[in-house]
Protein backbone atom coordinates (compact mmCIF):
# COMPACT_ATOMS: atom_id res chain seq x y z
CA UNK A 1 0.00 0.00 0.00
CA UNK A 2 2.70 2.06 1.27
CA UNK A 3 4.48 1.35 -2.06
CA UNK A 4 1.83 2.10 -4.54
CA UNK A 5 1.49 5.59 -2.62
CA UNK A 6 4.91 6.36 -3.30
CA UNK A 7 4.46 5.28 -6.90
CA UNK A 8 1.38 7.74 -7.11
CA UNK A 9 3.47 10.27 -5.95
CA UNK A 10 6.68 10.21 -7.64
CA UNK A 11 4.42 9.65 -11.19
CA UNK A 12 2.79 12.77 -10.33
CA UNK A 13 6.00 14.68 -9.53
CA UNK A 14 7.25 13.39 -12.45
CA UNK A 15 3.84 14.76 -14.40
CA UNK A 16 4.67 18.34 -12.99
CA UNK A 17 8.24 18.41 -13.80
CA UNK A 18 7.73 17.97 -17.41
CA UNK A 19 4.95 20.53 -17.68
CA UNK A 20 6.46 23.03 -15.89
CA UNK A 21 9.58 22.93 -17.99
CA UNK A 22 8.98 25.38 -20.71
CA UNK A 23 10.63 25.22 -23.76
CA UNK A 24 11.89 28.66 -25.65
CA UNK A 25 10.33 30.22 -28.03
CA UNK A 26 11.97 30.15 -31.74
CA UNK A 27 11.12 32.87 -34.57
CA UNK A 28 12.91 32.55 -38.18
CA UNK A 29 14.08 36.20 -38.79
CA UNK A 30 14.20 37.49 -42.29
CA UNK A 31 16.33 40.51 -43.49
CA UNK A 32 14.46 42.57 -45.82
CA UNK A 33 16.59 43.80 -49.14
CA UNK A 34 15.13 46.78 -49.73
CA UNK A 35 15.49 48.60 -46.39
CA UNK A 36 17.97 45.78 -44.53
CA UNK A 37 16.14 45.82 -41.70
CA UNK A 38 14.62 41.89 -40.03
CA UNK A 39 11.51 40.88 -39.44
CA UNK A 40 9.48 37.80 -37.73
CA UNK A 41 6.60 36.17 -38.53
CA UNK A 42 3.85 37.47 -35.98
CA UNK A 43 0.41 35.73 -37.00
CA UNK A 44 -1.88 34.80 -40.03
CA UNK A 45 1.11 36.58 -42.01
CA UNK A 46 1.89 39.46 -40.91
CA UNK A 47 5.46 40.06 -39.66
CA UNK A 48 6.68 42.31 -37.04
CA UNK A 49 10.28 44.57 -37.40
CA UNK A 50 12.68 43.49 -34.76
CA UNK A 51 13.85 46.92 -33.23
CA UNK A 52 16.68 45.85 -30.45
CA UNK A 53 16.16 48.94 -29.23
CA UNK A 54 12.54 49.36 -28.92
CA UNK A 55 10.47 49.28 -25.57
CA UNK A 56 7.34 48.29 -26.99
CA UNK A 57 5.19 45.71 -29.48
CA UNK A 58 3.00 47.59 -31.50
CA UNK A 59 0.97 46.51 -34.94
CA UNK A 60 -1.78 47.85 -36.35
CA UNK A 61 -4.99 46.77 -35.62
CA UNK A 62 -8.44 46.75 -37.28
CA UNK A 63 -10.89 46.68 -34.04
CA UNK A 64 -11.04 42.58 -34.42
CA UNK A 65 -8.50 42.00 -31.57
CA UNK A 66 -9.77 42.47 -27.92
CA UNK A 67 -9.10 46.12 -26.02
CA UNK A 68 -6.98 45.33 -23.42
CA UNK A 69 -8.52 47.68 -20.31
CA UNK A 70 -5.63 49.14 -18.76
CA UNK A 71 -6.69 52.13 -16.84
CA UNK A 72 -3.86 54.96 -17.67
CA UNK A 73 -3.08 54.86 -13.47
CA UNK A 74 -2.11 51.06 -13.96
CA UNK A 75 1.63 50.01 -13.28
CA UNK A 76 1.30 48.29 -16.62
CA UNK A 77 0.69 51.62 -18.45
CA UNK A 78 3.29 53.05 -16.41
CA UNK A 79 5.64 50.20 -18.19
CA UNK A 80 4.27 51.34 -21.32
CA UNK A 81 5.28 54.47 -21.13
CA UNK A 82 8.45 53.98 -19.17
CA UNK A 83 10.49 55.29 -22.38
CA UNK A 84 8.90 57.84 -24.34
CA UNK A 85 10.73 58.24 -27.64
CA UNK A 86 11.86 61.60 -28.41
CA UNK A 87 9.89 64.03 -30.00
CA UNK A 88 6.82 62.20 -28.66
CA UNK A 89 4.08 63.81 -26.33
CA UNK A 90 4.79 63.02 -22.88
CA UNK A 91 2.21 60.39 -21.44
CA UNK A 92 -0.06 62.32 -18.84
CA UNK A 93 -3.10 60.59 -17.13
CA UNK A 94 -4.90 63.87 -16.69
CA UNK A 95 -7.53 64.45 -13.71
CA UNK A 96 -9.31 61.48 -14.52
CA UNK A 97 -6.62 59.67 -13.90
CA UNK A 98 -8.62 56.28 -12.71
CA UNK A 99 -11.08 55.82 -15.43
CA UNK A 100 -8.91 56.76 -18.43
CA UNK A 101 -7.64 53.89 -20.52
CA UNK A 102 -3.73 53.50 -21.05
CA UNK A 103 -2.45 55.31 -24.22
CA UNK A 104 0.75 54.36 -25.25
CA UNK A 105 3.20 56.07 -27.92
CA UNK A 106 4.58 53.40 -30.46
CA UNK A 107 7.48 54.84 -32.61
CA UNK A 108 8.62 53.98 -35.73
CA UNK A 109 12.40 53.35 -35.41
CA UNK A 110 13.50 54.35 -38.89
CA UNK A 111 11.50 57.64 -39.58
CA UNK A 112 11.38 58.87 -35.71
CA UNK A 113 7.50 59.25 -35.73
CA UNK A 114 5.20 58.28 -33.15
CA UNK A 115 1.24 58.21 -32.79
CA UNK A 116 -1.15 57.51 -29.65
CA UNK A 117 -2.53 53.87 -29.37
CA UNK A 118 -4.38 51.86 -27.20
CA UNK A 119 -3.16 48.61 -25.36
CA UNK A 120 -4.86 45.56 -27.23
CA UNK A 121 -4.10 41.89 -26.56
CA UNK A 122 -1.96 40.21 -29.81
CA UNK A 123 -0.52 36.80 -30.25
CA UNK A 124 2.56 35.92 -31.61
CA UNK A 125 2.16 32.20 -33.67
CA UNK A 126 5.65 30.70 -33.07
CA UNK A 127 7.24 27.26 -32.36
CA UNK A 128 8.84 26.21 -28.87
CA UNK A 129 12.53 25.18 -29.58
CA UNK A 130 15.04 22.59 -27.74
CA UNK A 131 17.68 24.82 -29.17
CA UNK A 132 18.15 22.29 -32.01
CA UNK A 133 14.70 22.29 -33.91
CA UNK A 134 11.46 23.59 -33.66
CA UNK A 135 9.40 21.05 -31.51
CA UNK A 136 5.69 22.50 -31.00
CA UNK A 137 3.03 25.31 -32.09
CA UNK A 138 2.73 27.66 -29.86
CA UNK A 139 0.34 31.02 -29.46
CA UNK A 140 1.62 33.49 -27.07
CA UNK A 141 -0.53 36.21 -25.81
CA UNK A 142 1.41 40.05 -26.05
CA UNK A 143 0.04 43.07 -25.08
CA UNK A 144 0.63 45.61 -27.94
CA UNK A 145 0.01 49.15 -28.80
CA UNK A 146 -2.55 49.67 -31.23
CA UNK A 147 -1.26 52.45 -34.32
CA UNK A 148 -1.79 53.79 -37.19
CA UNK A 149 -1.27 52.26 -40.96
CA UNK A 150 0.64 55.92 -41.22
CA UNK A 151 3.31 54.49 -38.34
CA UNK A 152 4.15 51.88 -41.06
CA UNK A 153 5.85 54.34 -43.61
CA UNK A 154 9.77 53.31 -44.40
CA UNK A 155 9.32 49.00 -42.67
CA UNK A 156 9.34 46.65 -44.68
CA UNK A 157 6.42 45.45 -47.10
CA UNK A 158 4.54 42.95 -45.02
CA UNK A 159 5.28 44.48 -41.95
CA UNK A 160 2.44 45.26 -39.64
CA UNK A 161 4.83 46.45 -36.72
CA UNK A 162 7.03 46.45 -34.57
CA UNK A 163 8.77 44.26 -32.03
CA UNK A 164 10.72 45.85 -29.40
CA UNK A 165 13.45 43.59 -28.09
CA UNK A 166 14.98 46.51 -25.21
CA UNK A 167 15.55 46.01 -21.72
CA UNK A 168 11.59 47.10 -20.70
CA UNK A 169 8.91 45.67 -19.37
CA UNK A 170 6.63 45.59 -22.53
CA UNK A 171 9.11 44.26 -24.82
CA UNK A 172 8.70 40.98 -26.71
CA UNK A 173 11.43 39.32 -24.40
CA UNK A 174 10.09 40.21 -21.37
CA UNK A 175 6.54 39.59 -22.24
CA UNK A 176 7.24 36.16 -23.63
CA UNK A 177 9.35 35.02 -20.59
CA UNK A 178 6.19 36.34 -17.94
CA UNK A 179 3.45 34.48 -20.43
CA UNK A 180 5.41 31.48 -20.91
CA UNK A 181 7.70 31.31 -17.52
CA UNK A 182 10.70 31.88 -19.15
CA UNK A 183 14.01 33.24 -18.42
CA UNK A 184 13.91 37.33 -19.25
CA UNK A 185 16.94 36.05 -22.09
CA UNK A 186 16.60 35.99 -25.68
CA UNK A 187 19.14 35.14 -28.48
CA UNK A 188 19.82 36.54 -32.11
CA UNK A 189 21.17 35.54 -35.05
CA UNK A 190 20.64 38.21 -37.51
CA UNK A 191 21.42 36.30 -41.08
CA UNK A 192 23.39 38.38 -44.17
CA UNK A 193 20.78 36.44 -46.23
CA UNK A 194 18.31 33.28 -45.72
CA UNK A 195 16.67 32.92 -42.15
CA UNK A 196 18.46 33.67 -38.82
CA UNK A 197 17.28 33.05 -35.47
CA UNK A 198 15.75 34.68 -32.79
CA UNK A 199 15.08 32.19 -29.51
CA UNK A 200 12.93 34.04 -27.03
CA UNK A 201 13.67 32.75 -23.31
CA UNK A 202 16.97 31.22 -22.92
CA UNK A 203 17.10 27.40 -22.84
CA UNK A 204 20.27 25.57 -24.52
CA UNK A 205 22.62 27.47 -26.84
CA UNK A 206 21.83 26.38 -30.82
CA UNK A 207 24.93 25.47 -32.32
CA UNK A 208 26.58 23.24 -29.57
CA UNK A 209 30.08 22.75 -31.27
CA UNK A 210 30.65 26.54 -31.15
CA UNK A 211 28.75 27.90 -28.65
CA UNK A 212 29.23 26.11 -25.58
CA UNK A 213 32.88 26.77 -25.26
CA UNK A 214 33.54 29.51 -27.37
CA UNK A 215 31.01 32.72 -26.38
CA UNK A 216 32.47 35.44 -24.93
CA UNK A 217 30.51 37.39 -22.04
CA UNK A 218 30.53 40.99 -21.53
CA UNK A 219 28.16 42.99 -18.82
CA UNK A 220 24.65 44.79 -20.27
CA UNK A 221 25.31 48.03 -19.22
CA UNK A 222 21.88 49.88 -18.58
CA UNK A 223 21.66 53.96 -19.30
CA UNK A 224 19.56 56.38 -17.80
CA UNK A 225 16.32 57.39 -19.85
CA UNK A 226 16.71 54.47 -22.27
CA UNK A 227 15.63 50.90 -22.66
CA UNK A 228 18.81 50.13 -25.37
CA UNK A 229 21.55 47.55 -24.79
CA UNK A 230 24.46 48.89 -23.90
CA UNK A 231 28.12 47.02 -23.54
CA UNK A 232 31.53 49.19 -22.63
CA UNK A 233 34.37 49.32 -25.08
CA UNK A 234 37.94 48.91 -24.15
CA UNK A 235 39.81 49.62 -27.02
CA UNK A 236 39.86 49.02 -30.83
CA UNK A 237 42.31 47.57 -33.32
CA UNK A 238 42.74 47.30 -37.16
CA UNK A 239 44.10 43.94 -37.44
CA UNK A 240 47.43 44.51 -35.22
CA UNK A 241 47.34 48.24 -34.70
CA UNK A 242 45.88 49.43 -32.01
CA UNK A 243 43.36 52.41 -33.16
CA UNK A 244 44.74 55.63 -31.05
CA UNK A 245 41.24 56.76 -29.74
CA UNK A 246 41.64 58.32 -26.55
CA UNK A 247 41.81 56.80 -23.48
CA UNK A 248 38.33 55.64 -22.35
CA UNK A 249 36.45 57.28 -25.08
CA UNK A 250 34.94 54.25 -25.88
CA UNK A 251 33.85 53.39 -21.91
CA UNK A 252 32.29 57.12 -22.37
CA UNK A 253 29.18 57.01 -23.41
CA UNK A 254 29.37 52.94 -24.27
CA UNK A 255 28.78 50.97 -27.46
CA UNK A 256 25.03 50.40 -27.96
CA UNK A 257 22.88 48.06 -29.94
CA UNK A 258 20.97 49.38 -33.03
CA UNK A 259 18.91 47.39 -36.03
CA UNK A 260 16.98 50.66 -37.22
CA UNK A 261 20.31 50.95 -39.53
CA UNK A 262 22.40 48.85 -41.31
CA UNK A 263 25.98 50.30 -40.77
CA UNK A 264 27.93 51.97 -37.58
CA UNK A 265 27.57 55.29 -36.28
CA UNK A 266 31.01 56.45 -34.63
CA UNK A 267 31.65 60.10 -32.51
CA UNK A 268 34.31 61.73 -34.50
CA UNK A 269 36.36 61.18 -31.69
CA UNK A 270 36.51 57.20 -32.64
CA UNK A 271 35.44 57.57 -36.46
CA UNK A 272 38.47 59.50 -37.85
CA UNK A 273 41.43 57.94 -36.15
CA UNK A 274 39.36 54.80 -36.98
CA UNK A 275 38.98 54.99 -40.47
CA UNK A 276 42.80 56.67 -40.76
CA UNK A 277 43.92 53.67 -39.13
CA UNK A 278 41.52 51.38 -41.79
CA UNK A 279 42.44 52.86 -44.79
CA UNK A 280 46.34 52.72 -43.80
CA UNK A 281 45.53 48.83 -43.46
CA UNK A 282 44.07 48.53 -46.17
CA UNK A 283 46.69 50.63 -48.47
CA UNK A 284 49.28 48.33 -46.81
CA UNK A 285 47.66 45.45 -47.83
CA UNK A 286 49.13 44.56 -51.21
CA UNK A 287 52.30 43.82 -49.45
CA UNK A 288 50.76 40.89 -48.67
CA UNK A 289 48.91 39.77 -52.31
CA UNK A 290 45.59 41.29 -51.71
CA UNK A 291 44.72 43.16 -54.87
CA UNK A 292 45.15 47.45 -54.85
CA UNK A 293 41.07 48.88 -53.64
CA UNK A 294 40.71 51.40 -56.24
CA UNK A 295 38.82 54.14 -54.00
CA UNK A 296 35.34 55.67 -56.19
CA UNK A 297 33.37 58.43 -55.69
CA UNK A 298 31.45 58.16 -51.97
CA UNK A 299 27.82 57.23 -51.80
CA UNK A 300 26.39 59.46 -49.52
CA UNK A 301 26.14 58.82 -46.18
CA UNK A 302 29.22 57.24 -46.66
CA UNK A 303 32.76 58.44 -46.69
CA UNK A 304 34.71 55.84 -48.38
CA UNK A 305 34.04 53.48 -51.47
CA UNK A 306 35.74 51.56 -53.56
CA UNK A 307 35.22 49.79 -56.84
CA UNK A 308 33.85 46.30 -55.58
CA UNK A 309 36.12 44.53 -58.55
CA UNK A 310 38.84 45.47 -57.01
CA UNK A 311 38.50 44.14 -53.33
CA UNK A 312 39.59 41.13 -53.27
CA UNK A 313 37.20 38.42 -51.67
CA UNK A 314 37.94 35.83 -48.57
CA UNK A 315 35.55 33.58 -46.33
CA UNK A 316 34.50 36.88 -43.93
CA UNK A 317 33.94 38.83 -47.04
CA UNK A 318 35.97 41.41 -48.51
CA UNK A 319 39.55 41.29 -48.22
CA UNK A 320 39.80 44.19 -46.06
CA UNK A 321 41.37 44.66 -42.30
CA UNK A 322 39.75 43.15 -39.93
CA UNK A 323 38.27 45.28 -37.08
CA UNK A 324 38.59 44.26 -33.57
CA UNK A 325 36.84 45.97 -30.89
CA UNK A 326 37.45 44.59 -27.55
CA UNK A 327 34.52 44.75 -24.48
CA UNK A 328 34.77 44.93 -20.75
CA UNK A 329 35.04 41.26 -19.64
CA UNK A 330 37.67 40.57 -22.02
CA UNK A 331 36.13 39.52 -24.97
CA UNK A 332 37.00 40.81 -28.41
CA UNK A 333 34.28 41.62 -31.28
CA UNK A 334 35.97 40.44 -34.55
CA UNK A 335 34.55 42.28 -37.34
CA UNK A 336 35.94 41.31 -41.09
CA UNK A 337 34.65 42.34 -44.55
CA UNK A 338 30.82 41.25 -44.05
CA UNK A 339 30.89 43.24 -41.25
CA UNK A 340 32.77 46.46 -42.01
CA UNK A 341 31.79 46.75 -46.06
CA UNK A 342 28.15 47.03 -47.51
CA UNK A 343 27.38 47.35 -51.36
CA UNK A 344 25.61 50.42 -51.64
CA UNK A 345 24.95 49.58 -55.74
CA UNK A 346 26.56 47.47 -58.32
CA UNK A 347 30.37 47.76 -58.42
CA UNK A 348 30.18 49.89 -55.17
CA UNK A 349 31.42 48.90 -51.88
CA UNK A 350 31.57 51.73 -48.84
CA UNK A 351 33.02 51.14 -45.38
CA UNK A 352 30.37 50.37 -43.20
CA UNK A 353 31.38 53.00 -40.51
CA UNK A 354 29.76 56.37 -40.51
CA UNK A 355 30.77 59.64 -38.52
CA UNK A 356 27.77 60.48 -36.41
CA UNK A 357 25.91 64.11 -36.75
CA UNK A 358 25.51 66.73 -34.41
CA UNK A 359 27.51 65.07 -31.52
CA UNK A 360 30.57 66.90 -30.21
CA UNK A 361 34.18 64.43 -30.21
CA UNK A 362 34.03 62.81 -26.71
CA UNK A 363 30.46 64.42 -25.80
CA UNK A 364 29.53 60.94 -22.89
CA UNK A 365 25.28 61.41 -23.67
CA UNK A 366 25.99 60.14 -27.25
CA UNK A 367 27.31 56.47 -27.50
CA UNK A 368 30.86 56.26 -28.70
CA UNK A 369 30.08 53.72 -31.19
CA UNK A 370 26.36 52.27 -32.29
CA UNK A 371 26.93 48.91 -33.91
CA UNK A 372 24.19 48.61 -36.66
CA UNK A 373 22.98 45.13 -38.97
CA UNK A 374 25.59 44.61 -41.00
CA UNK A 375 27.81 44.19 -37.73
CA UNK A 376 25.95 41.89 -35.70
CA UNK A 377 25.41 39.71 -38.65
CA UNK A 378 26.53 36.16 -38.09
CA UNK A 379 27.03 37.16 -34.23
CA UNK A 380 25.13 34.71 -32.21
CA UNK A 381 23.98 37.36 -29.72
CA UNK A 382 23.02 35.81 -26.10
CA UNK A 383 21.20 38.78 -24.21
CA UNK A 384 20.69 37.60 -20.20
CA UNK A 385 18.59 40.91 -19.06
CA UNK A 386 19.76 40.44 -15.92
CA UNK A 387 23.70 41.38 -16.45
CA UNK A 388 24.98 39.98 -19.49
CA UNK A 389 25.67 39.81 -23.54
CA UNK A 390 27.39 36.82 -24.89
CA UNK A 391 28.73 36.84 -28.13
CA UNK A 392 30.19 34.36 -30.97
CA UNK A 393 31.29 34.98 -34.40
CA UNK A 394 29.84 31.55 -36.18
CA UNK A 395 32.80 30.25 -38.29
CA UNK A 396 32.48 31.71 -42.12
CA UNK A 397 31.98 28.53 -43.57
CA UNK A 398 27.94 27.93 -41.53
CA UNK A 399 26.36 31.52 -40.74
CA UNK A 400 23.03 32.29 -39.03
CA UNK A 401 21.44 30.71 -41.66
CA UNK A 402 21.96 27.24 -41.05
CA UNK A 403 19.80 26.99 -38.10
CA UNK A 404 16.89 23.46 -38.53
CA UNK A 405 13.93 25.14 -39.40
CA UNK A 406 12.43 21.30 -40.01
CA UNK A 407 11.37 18.91 -37.31
CA UNK A 408 13.50 16.49 -36.42
CA UNK A 409 10.39 13.85 -35.78
C1 LIG B 1 6.68 26.16 -36.99
O1 LIG B 1 7.23 24.97 -37.48
C2 LIG B 1 6.54 24.43 -38.60
C3 LIG B 1 7.13 23.06 -38.89
O2 LIG B 1 8.52 23.14 -38.94
C4 LIG B 1 6.67 25.39 -39.78
O3 LIG B 1 6.00 24.90 -40.89
C5 LIG B 1 6.08 26.72 -39.36
O4 LIG B 1 6.27 27.66 -40.40
C6 LIG B 1 6.74 27.23 -38.08
N1 LIG B 1 6.03 28.42 -37.66
C7 LIG B 1 6.67 29.57 -37.40
C8 LIG B 1 5.82 30.71 -37.03
O5 LIG B 1 7.87 29.67 -37.44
Amino acid sequence: MARVLLLLVLAASLVAAASSKRLPVLAPITKDAATSLYTIPFHDGASLVLDIAGPLVWSTCHGGQPPAEIPCSSPTCLLANAYPAPGCPAPSCGSDRHHKPCTAFPSNPVTGACAAGSLFHARLVANTTDGNNPVSKVTVGVLAACAPRKLLASLPRGSTGVAGLAGSGLALPAQVASAQKLANKFLLCLPTGGAGVAILGGGPLPWPQFTQSGMDYTPLVTKEGTPAHYVSGRSIRVEDTRVPVPERALATGGVMLSTRLPYALLRRDVYRPLVDAFTKALAAQPANGAPVARAVKPVAPFKLCYDSKTLGNNPGGYWVPNVLLALDGGGECAMTGKNSMLDVKPGTACVAFVEMKGVEAGDGRAPAVILGGAQMEDFVLDFDMEKRLGFLRLPHFTGCSNFNFTPSA
